[in-house]
């Protein structure tokens, strides 16, 4: 037998985040959560995980315009969505579909150099927006349409999405969401990024792998459900003329008593907070000087409230505060994003983190291989077909 080598645990390693349960606390590039997010712009977020520092005024101005000049959608993305909508596809299939069709745009090249795949990871983070707004103008039956050059990433998506240029206060709070979720360590999408990126295959393989992992309800889906939860809340509140706090409660004590789970609360990893729940939190209340949004964020806050008050006295112990999935829901409900966008939308942040793990892996890390433990039968004797009786265990 083998003996495994001491790193054998240790799947990679990375400079980009850190996620810290205990102390409920998220470092990105060094830079805490809640110091980073609010401030930068996502253009400064991308340059520091792609470098592992923020940019001087020069190199942000020369990210953004090469972003800018890369914000098209290329011919093939474009047949792709088109196929995709008129079939009925779902939008983070629709996704994946139109970033491999960049494999047909920019067949693998000879160049396997680190510039050659920073021009392909900046293409990618470029091109993301457009897809996702794409589909949804498609969807619409609305022709896709280019924000213009000189508008941030942030605005230029939601451009992309409306044809018109937003508010400063939804880009503001967008563009900190999209902060907040850029990295957030070795999640699963960021993982299958690595593991592809690790045998040396290419960006745009090691991108749609990672929204292929993205899709599931376990990792990417929940606000989605949080959402319509709260609506489901609000849905019984008008049948029943409960107060929201009482039909909350209400809710709560049913889902909790049928085995459910209340969406947007609890975490595997944060059990004393989820910093990104408070930074999603105190973006969404800068969208509060609109007073439909305001009613809307302050019905979210009663049924949140109501919720840990309950959750803490029918599930002691078990240390259930509000995640990220939560104020996400609230922020792109708030900022006017159909539900069917929300996970997308994770992807157009997202695809920043997986480009610079993926760089990293390439140009610093080696093949990733971990263990398995085996849990099947051992040295099994071989029986010849006509002598099988049964089947075998
Ligand atoms: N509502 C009600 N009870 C809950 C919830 C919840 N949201 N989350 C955990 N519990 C309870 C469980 O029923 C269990 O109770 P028990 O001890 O009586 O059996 C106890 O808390 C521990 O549950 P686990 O499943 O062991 O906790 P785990 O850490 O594995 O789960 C998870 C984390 C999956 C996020 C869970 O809290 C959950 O299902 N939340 C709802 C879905 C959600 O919001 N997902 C998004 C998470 S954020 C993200 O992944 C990006």
């Amino acid at each position: 037998m083998t003996s495994a080598p001491s790193d054998a645990l240790e799947a990679t390693r990375t400079r980009l985040s850190r996620v810290d349960g205990q102390a409920g606390e998220l470092i990105i590039g060094g830079f805490r959560l809640e110091d980073l997010a609010p401030r930068a712009t996502f253009e400064e977020v991308i340059f520091l995980l792609w470098n592992d520092r923020l940019p001087t005024a020069t190199e942000l101005a020369d990210l953004r315009d090469r972003l800018a000049q890369e914000r098209v959608l290329a011919p093939a993305a474009r047949d792709s969505l088109r196929a995709a909508v008129g079939r009925g596809v779902r939008s983070m299939d629709a996704l994946r579909l139109a970033v491999e069709s960049q494999a047909i745009e920019a067949p693998t090249a000879s160049d396997d150099s680190p510039a050659a795949w920073l021009a392909q990871a900046e293409r990618l983070v470029a091109r993301m927006p457009m897809l996702a707004a794409a589909y949804a103008r498609l969807r619409a039956g609305l022709e896709p349409i280019a924000p213009p050059r000189e508008i941030g990433h942030a605005a230029a998506y939601l451009y992309a999405l409306r044809g018109e240029l937003a508010d400063s206060h939804a880009v503001r709070a967008l563009e900190t969401y999209f902060n907040t979720v850029i990295d957030h360590g070795l999640n699963a999408s960021t993982f299958t990024a690595r593991v592809v990126a690790s045998t040396h295959s290419d960006m745009v393989a090691a991108v749609a792998a990672a929204l292929a992992a993205l899709k599931g309800p376990l990792h990417g889906g929940a606000p989605g459900p949080a959402l319509a939860m709260m609506e489901e809340i609000e849905r019984r509140q008008k049948e029943s003329g409960r107060s929201l706090e009482g039909e909350t409660e209400a809710y709560v004590r049913e889902t909790v008593a049928g085995g459910g789970r209340l969406m947007g609360f609890g975490h595997r990893v944060y059990k004393v907070r989820d910093p990104r729940a408070d930074v999603l939190g105190r973006a969404a209340d800068g969208l509060a000087s609109d007073p439909e949004r305001a009613a809307f964020l302050n019905r979210a806050k009663v049924i949140e409230q109501v919720t840990l008050r309950v959750l803490e006295e029918v599930k002691p112990g078990r240390q259930l505060r509000t995640n990220v999935e939560f104020y996400t829901a609230m922020l792109l409900q708030c900022i006017g994003l159909p539900p069917d966008l929300f996970t997308p939308t994770f992807a157009v942040a997202r695809v920043a983190g997986w480009t610079a793990h993926i760089l990293e892996q390439r140009f610093d890390g080696r093949l990733i291989r971990p263990l398995e433990v085996y849990i099947g039968a051992e040295r099994r004797a071989w029986v010849p077909l006509e002598s099988r009786q049964h089947a075998e265990g």
